[in-house]
């Protein structure tokens, strides 16, 4: 990948650092991480717990909270290098343009607030309605999302919904301003699985009927599968593949990727043949020197004591197709 911005994309991070203090010293959640966000498409963005998914994210919208802090790279959004905004200017751009659901609805949304004052204040936030109209945008958009009976919800508070309608009133705030980029932190992980496929049906259809982007954050390859477009393969802070779903799943190029897909049930046709990754994502304050996956990697070797540096293997013409990796087993773009 370019060290510039791609200048096609919607969003493009280049070396996103972001460090958090800690006992052991300073943790980069994120370390490095480019990737890019094509208008239009579903992007996923895929990897154990911890690799530093939820932190690249928030730090695009400026919320890691201190004494976190983004320690370099550039974000561009829409032709703007984000970091280099005066804050208010990125206030409306955040929930106006791009917009956040968080991974725990019930954490992430106001308590002492009913749900429809919530979707009511982003609204008035970015000048779009306020009082009496706000709130009858409040109903129309729970009714978009799919919540039943949103006269009466509108006036409940988060607490009094089930996870999946909490989910579903995020995603309405989240769209009163129908951003051009939606990012969805783990919108389905607190969910079953009949629910979860509702809720990703209606993001689909949302980004569908707004011509928006999506960041699609899971833990879970197989949503990937079904729902996206491409995908970045993120480990210990670092992005270690990206290229089109179709093409990284049929043929992980990583081992990390190889593994995480070997685990998968849904995506493993012979059941017995499913298999977790052994060990355990490294502590951030004590990374390996080289391969971060390599401690855990069945197929290491002396090279890969060394840092790995991300790699082409698939060089496109357009950008959508391309493919690259951070592995010395990969062969380099011909
Ligand atoms: N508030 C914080 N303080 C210290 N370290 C943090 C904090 N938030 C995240 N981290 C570090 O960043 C790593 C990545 O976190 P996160 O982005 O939440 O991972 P993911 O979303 O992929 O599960 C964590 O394992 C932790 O080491
Ligand atoms: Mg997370």
């Amino acid at each position: 990948m370019s060290a510039l911005p791609a200048h096609d994309a919607l969003l493009s991070l280049r070396g996103l650092t972001t460090v958090f203090p800690t006992r052991h010293g300073e943790v980069r959640a994120a370390d490095g991480v480019d990737l890019d966000v094509r208008p239009g498409e579903c992007l996923g963005v895929v990897g154990e717990s911890g690799s530093g998914k939820t932190v690249t994210f928030l730090s695009v919208l400026d919320l890691v909270r201190r004494p976190g802090r983004i320690e370099a790279g550039t974000i561009v959004f829409d032709g703007r290098d984000l970091r280099r905004l005066p804050p208010e200017a990125l206030r409306a751009i955040r929930g106006r343009d791009i917009a956040m659901t968080m991974q725990d609805a019930l954490t992430a949304l106001n308590p002492a607030f009913t749900v429809g004052a919530q979707i009511a204040e982003v609204l008035e936030a970015h000048g779009r309605a306020t009082g009496r109209s706000a709130l009858d945008r409040a109903v129309q958009l729970l009714e978009q999302v799919g919540v039943p009976d949103p006269a009466r919800r509108v006036g409940v508070y988060p607490h009094q919904l089930s996870g999946g309608l909490r989910q579903r009133a995020m995603i309405a705030a989240a769209l009163a301003c129908q951003p051009r980029l939606l990012i969805a932190d783990e919108p389905t992980t607190a969910l079953d699985v009949t629910i979860q496929a509702q809720v990703l049906d209606l993001i689909a259809d949302m980004r569908q009927r707004l011509g928006m982007s999506v960041v699609l954050i899971t833990h879970d390859l197989g949503i990937v599968a079904e729902r996206c477009d491409r995908v970045v393969v993120m480990y210990a802070g670092q992005v270690v593949e990206s290229g089109p779903t179709r093409q990284v799943i049929g043929a992980p190029a990583h081992p990390y990727t190889a593994g995480l897909l070997a685990s998968m049930p849904r995506l493993n046709q012979t059941r017995a043949a499913i298999r977790p990754i052994e060990g355990q994502i490294p502590d951030p304050a004590r990374l390996p020197p080289g391969c971060r996956f390599e401690p855990r990697c069945p197929r290491r070797r002396s090279e890969c004591l060394q840092p790995v540096p991300m790699r082409d293997i698939v060089r496109a013409e357009r950008a959508f197709g391309a493919r690259a990796v951070r592995c010395v087993l990969a062969g380099a773009a011909p």
